[in-house]
């Protein structure tokens, strides 16, 4: 496996540009399987995740075709498989998109268990649960979920818990059932909003995506659609992060600040200087960091998928922090490796208590899931001398370039290539 080595201090400065949403991309994609006619797909960030599905949906019989790094043409006119059994399927957690998206346009979908990060249980019961309500039988086996319907009928439908993946995967199966559904307690994550915008473009018809209740007026096909995938939020703030734990000064770019504001709004609380334009935001950090508490929570709350990056900044903060994960179990595993580059944490539960120390110093650190990799980074651009970053696959799961846009504001950071 590839390794990151990385020699920390360095302030970072300039600009960095930010690619297309990772967990909108991997909605955004299995719903164009659910499309006659063909889609073109703008902004993809270049990552693993992406081509995974890409490569799983070609398996099912659709075709995927990169007209540049960034735009894909996908054509499942002549229609695919019902069945996604691949082993891309089990890499991935998003893949559960393809079970709401083929109930949707077949009526019956039988597609392999998701995998994904591990952090603690990560159930589908809620997804299953909205598609018996909407009238499909689903069965769990081998390793397999299998749902068939006669016809899907629209329903009122209440989440239990908020939930980005079974909003979206009820949203997709609701969208071709007949009648109107309800989702109410629904996700409103800027991704859910972006699914909903594209399956309106192919000719759905869905309102009240980003609020807690979504109204879905069953249609019987759709069309494929152009459309330009949103900017990353969690991207973007792991850049924000960077810039605020070097003590520099950076320019985030194709973003939208407004989803940025939980985190904008701690970033100042902790004595960072924000600017917001249209479409960027520039962090600059030239004074102590105080420390702040901070509590994960589902959009537009702090979101859990940046808590183990502001964990990071708050390991080196004055002072101490209570840090919350209200949104995942288990999502503190990554701290072993952050005391190993000197973090001073408590954990109890879902609650992290944070001391403050000086500065991190560098050792060899593994990156044990996708955000825990952008925490490794973070603390190793801090830290006195050479920090070596091992499971660097888990970062290019859902960063585009990672090290050339450090890079590109003065880190010293090089990929060492693993054996193949
Ligand atoms: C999405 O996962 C993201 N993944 C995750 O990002 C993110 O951490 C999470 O939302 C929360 O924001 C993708 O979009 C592909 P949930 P998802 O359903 O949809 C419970 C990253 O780093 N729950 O909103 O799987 C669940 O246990 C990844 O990019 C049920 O109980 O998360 C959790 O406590 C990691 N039953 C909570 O809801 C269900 O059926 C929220 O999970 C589903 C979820």
């Amino acid at each position: 496996m590839d390794k990151l080595v990385v020699r920390g201090r360095k302030r970072l400065t300039g600009e960095v540009t930010i690619s297309g949403a990772k967990n909108a991309a991997v909605a955004v994609i299995p719903a164009a399987v659910m499309a006659t006619g063909v889609s073109v797909l703008e902004n993809l960030p270049s990552i693993e995740d992406v081509r995974n599905i890409c490569h799983t949906i070609q398996e099912m019989g659709g075709k995927c075709r990169f007209l540049d790094k960034h735009t894909l043409e996908i054509d499942c006119n002549e229609g695919v498989s019902y069945q996604a059994t691949f082993e891309g399927v089990q890499k991935m957690r998003a893949s559960y998109y393809l079970i709401g998206a083929l109930l949707a346009r077949y009526k019956k979908a039988e597609v392999a268990m998701p995998g994904g990060c591990n952090f603690g249980k990560r159930p589908i019961d809620l997804h299953l649960k909205g598609f018996r309500a909407l009238g499909a039988t689903v069965i769990e086996e081998d390793g397999m979920v299998k749902a068939y319907a006669e016809k899907l009928i629209g329903t009122s439908i209440y989440m239990d818990q908020v939930s980005v993946g079974a909003t979206i995967n009820v949203m997709l199966a609701a969208t071709m059932a007949e009648g109107t559904t309800t989702i109410e307690n629904a996700a409103k994550e800027p991704h859910v909003v972006d699914t909903a915008n594209y399956l309106n473009m192919m000719g759905a018809n869905i309102k009240g995506a980003g609020t807690d209740v979504i109204r879905i007026k069953g249609v019987p096909e759709l069309k494929g659609a152009q459309y330009t995938i949103i900017p990353d939020q969690i991207e973007a703030g792991t850049y924000m992060i960077a810039a605020a734990i070097t003590g520099g000064d950076v320019l985030v770019k194709n973003i939208i600040p407004k989803h940025m504001d939980s985190l904008t709004a701690k970033l100042e609380e902790m004595n960072v200087k924000v600017a917001e334009w249209e479409d960027s935001i520039r962090v600059m950090a030239d004074e102590p960091l105080r420390a702040v508490n901070v509590k994960t929570m589902s959009y537009p709350g702090f979101p859990t998928d940046l808590q183990p990056q502001i964990a990071t900044l708050l390991a080196v903060c004055n002072g101490t922090s209570v840090l919350t994960e209200n949104v995942w179990e288990n999502r503190y595993q990554y701290m072993g490796e952050l005391r190993k580059l000197g973090a001073d944490v408590e954990i109890n539960g879902r609650v992290a208590t944070i001391h403050g120390i000086k500065h991190f110093s560098g050792a060899e650190v593994s990156a044990t899931d996708l955000r825990a990799g952008a925490a490794m980074i973070l603390a190793a651009l801090a830290a006195e001398g050479e920090t070596i970053i091992d499971g660097v696959r888990y970062i290019d799961r859902g960063y585009e370039d990672v090290e050339e846009k450090f890079r590109a504001m003065g880190a010293e950071i090089d990929r060492i290539p693993g054996e193949q």
